[in-house]
């Protein structure tokens, strides 16, 4: 690709990322989002908590591997590969399924021109599957050159698709772990006072630089990295709920007592630190897995 074909790419990129209209689009895409990942375990599962890996990059390389193996055999294999590039195609479509769920998925935390560059990325990809579900439709009706071409044309758009997608993660960083401040030595510090500290309630303090949000539930104090790992979301303006931290960005919830992500779409767990009371001063000190929390 020469410079200006590179140019006028980024230059496509900026105009989607100015088109408004697309927000109107995004209205109708996520009440549909919002049904599928309302219950925690598929979110979980969608964003690839479990996997401490994100879903929706892992499961693009099967269909599209099969597409691209079925399109390779149209051109290359004749009368002979038919049924193998048909079978390809409905393998890719049946993998899609899950592909496109954890995609909008990601898609449902993004926010503004992100999202809108996210719309696009979706319509190419959904305008892709519906050509590939057309290809296997006439191929199944023995119209091959149909279905091959059909095929190619899904291609063209799915690579385009992936070039937003590539975009939205290397450029917008979209779904990339950020990275959290943490104290870089271990000795105790004395970050707040009991009294500042509710029943219930989140105090954020920075230490050395450092965010962290302090909470108090069920009579102990527990401290985690006030940055969210998910997007850099503050986790001192979050609730606490159910034993957790939840982030009021997109909702990733951290077990106060070990960090660990209870629910997506963060994949890694959030640092925490160890606390104790000394009189009436709450002090911590960063430990990589703890369960010493100070009783009040
Ligand atoms: S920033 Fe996305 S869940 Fe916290």
């Amino acid at each position: 690709m020469n410079g200006q074909s590179t140019r006028d790419l980024a230059l496509l990129v900026r105009r989607i990322e100015n088109v408004q209209a697309l927000d109107r689009v995004s209205q109708l895409i996520e009440p549909l989002a919002r049904r599928l990942t309302r219950n925690d375990n598929v979110k979980r599962t969608l964003s690839g908590t479990q996997l401490g890996h994100r879903l929706h990059p892992m499961l693009t390389d099967v269909p599209i591997g099969c597409w691209t193996s079925a399109t390779l055999i149209d051109l290359a294999g004749g009368r002979a590969g038919h049924r193998a590039a048909r079978m390809l195609v409905g393998a890719g479509i049946v993998a899609s399924i899950p592909t496109v769920a954890s995609g909008l998925s990601d898609w449902e935390d993004t926010y503004g021109s992100t999202r809108r560059i996210g719309t696009v990325h979706a319509i190419g990809n959904a305008t892709g599957v519906v050509l590939q579900l057309a290809s296997f439709r006439a191929r199944a009706r023995g119209r091959h050159a149909r279905g091959a071409l059909l095929g190619i044309t899904s291609l063209g758009v799915l690579t385009f698709a992936g070039y937003l997608g590539g975009h939205l993660v290397y450029v917008e960083r979209a779904g990339v772990d950020h990275e959290v401040p943490v104290v870089d030595d271990d000795e105790w510090h004395a970050v707040a006072r009991t009294s500042e500290l509710d029943e219930g309630g989140v105090l954020g303090v920075t230490l050395h630089g450092a965010r962290i949000a302090l909470v108090r539930d069920r009579g102990s104090v527990y401290a985690l990295a006030a940055v969210c790992s998910h997007a850099g979301g503050p986790l001192d303006e979050g609730k606490v709920h159910d034993g957790a931290l939840v982030c009021p960005w997109h909702g990733s919830a951290f077990c106060l007592d070990n960090g660990a992500v209870e629910r997506g779409p963060a994949t890694t767990p959030q640092p925490i630190y160890e606390t104790r009371i000394r009189g009436t001063v709450i002090e911590v000190r960063v430990v990589e897995i703890t369960r010493l929390h100070a009783a009040v």
